[in-house]
């Protein structure tokens, strides 16, 4: 399968981007086809609702690197978001690509049958804290037709390196074997 890979933390030694790494190399491993983009090391804005998303020949005519990203998305069989939370929420870093797969919709793209899925951690001992990120992605997916086939969410981690006293690891690379 094509899997693509959207990380949001801006930490590269982070809690997430350790489960993101044993996540690849696993799906690797079982043969996927694996792109990782890296939100917050690329210059990503948020939608303008512009509702002229390909017009201009791109994804999105206010040209920044979403429109690297877009075509992965659109070839793509499965989707994976990585983040931790921010504010009980979802990073600003990642925000502007979710929103702007709007572009799709707004142009007829076929998106639909897609399957994604969710790595995330927080620092407090809460599970839902996680909701605020969860929740807006399973409500998109359901209306994009997207199947969420798992999620991966770690509490209790907030220095980087944290993860390391977790099964969080374990748990991002088990999740490629669910696609
Ligand atoms: C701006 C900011 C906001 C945060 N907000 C929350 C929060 O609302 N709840 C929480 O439990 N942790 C919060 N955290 C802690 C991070 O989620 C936690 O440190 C996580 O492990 C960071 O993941 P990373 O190492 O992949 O960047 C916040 C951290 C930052 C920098």
């Amino acid at each position: 399968m094509k899997i693509v890979v959207v990380t949001g933390s801006p930490r590269k030694h982070g809690n997430s981007f350790a489960m993101t790494d044993a996540f690849i190399r696993e799906a690797e491993q079982c043969g996927h086809t694996v792109k990782r983009f890296d939100a917050a090391f690329m210059k990503i804005g948020g939608c303008h609702a512009c509702q002229t998303c390909f017009k201009t020949g791109k994804a999105c005519s206010f040209d920044d690197d979403f429109n690297l990203i877009a075509p992965s998305i659109l070839e793509a069989d499965v989707v994976v978001f990585t983040m931790p939370v921010y504010w009980y929420s979802i990073p600003a870093q990642i925000k502007g690509v979710i929103d702007r797969i709007y572009s799709f919709c707004i142009a007829g793209k076929e998106i639909s049958g897609k399957k994604y899925g969710l790595i995330t951690c927080c620092e407090e001992d809460d599970l839902t804290v996680m909701d605020g990120v969860r929740i807006p992605l399973q409500r998109s997916a359901a209306l994009l037709k997207w199947e969420m086939v798992g999620e991966v969410l770690v509490p209790g981690v907030l220095e980087a390196g944290d993860i390391d006293k977790t099964d969080g690891c374990k748990q991002a690379a088990e999740l490629a074997h669910k696609f």
